[in-house]
């Protein structure tokens, strides 16, 4: 099968590389950003191109949410396979004569961090079984958890993955700036950061909440909001009033 990865970020690099490390051939890589795509190329030892598309049975777009349609306009061979890498897209946003699918990979991808490929769960969306089997036994090549889903079902995995990554990353992010601002080395809390996340191994994470919002510690809430100003003291107030509606406070 003639496989054809679209862009050159984050989800392309990884999803180019996981493929190469299972020996899967891919016909080309192919986007407009001719500078990363040569690097991804050159690493990977995968043609690229910024101007002719290859003809392929299976096409993955790995581009921005907002850029997927009209990406997914460049390709014209009538009949082949296209999907998807977006969590909150349906398939239809895939816009040619086609048959469209989604294959969403429930995972942080930055292009400089390694990743263990086998443990990333994949939801694969497609119009018929045949394709739903194609997706499916690709993704069982570079990982051990696949899983059919409905968009329905993805939007809510994705609003699940924004709360529990990309909130939390933002957190740490305020966090650093408090830290950064008193000189305070980010590094000391890297245990803490840890074991925060291994206990919900463990532990319900309703359980495992600690801090003055859950006890209560009225004083402490007061002296925290004068060290604090702007956004990181709304984004303080917002936590603070979340975790005490939850705990009925
Ligand atoms: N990152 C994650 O953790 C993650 C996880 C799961 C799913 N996803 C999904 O995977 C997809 C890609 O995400 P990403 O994180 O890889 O994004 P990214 O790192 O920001 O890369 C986006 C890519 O899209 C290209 N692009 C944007 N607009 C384009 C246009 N109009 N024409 C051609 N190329 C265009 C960019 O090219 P330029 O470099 O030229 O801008 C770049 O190659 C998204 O649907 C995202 O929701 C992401």
């Amino acid at each position: 099968m003639q496989i054809v990865i679209i862009g050159s970020g984050n989800v392309s690099y990884h999803i180019a590389k996981a493929f190469t490390l299972k020996s899967i051939p891919l016909a080309q890589i192919f986007g407009r950003n001719e500078r990363e795509l040569s690097k991804i190329s050159e690493e990977l030892n995968i043609p690229y191109s910024t101007e002719h598309l290859k003809e392929a049975d299976l096409y993955i777009i790995c581009v921005s949410d907002n850029s997927v349609e009209e990406v997914s306009k460049s390709i014209t061979k009538k009949g082949c396979l296209v999907a998807h890498t977006s969590g909150s897209l349906p398939k239809e946003a895939l816009s040619g004569e086609y048959r469209k699918a989604s294959f969403y990979p429930l995972q942080t991808f930055s292009k400089s961090k390694d990743l263990e490929y086998e443990k990333i769960p994949f939801f694969v969306e497609a119009e018929n079984e045949g394709d739903r089997k194609i997706l499916i036994g690709l993704a069982s090549q570079i990982s051990e958890k696949v899983m059919e889903s409905s968009h329905e079902k993805r939007k809510y995995i994705h609003l699940t993955a924004v709360f529990a990554c990309n909130f939390v990353n933002h957190l740490f992010s305020r966090a650093k700036e408090i830290s950064d601002s008193q000189d305070i080395p980010f590094d000391y809390f890297l245990p803490l950061i840890d074991e925060t996340v291994q206990k919900i191994y463990e532990i319900e994470p309703k359980q495992a909440q600690t801090g003055p919002a859950v006890r209560n510690d009225v004083r402490i809430l007061q002296l925290h909001e004068q060290l604090l100003k702007d956004e990181s003291l709304e984004i303080y107030k917002t936590m603070n009033h979340s975790i005490q509606e939850m705990y009925e406070l």
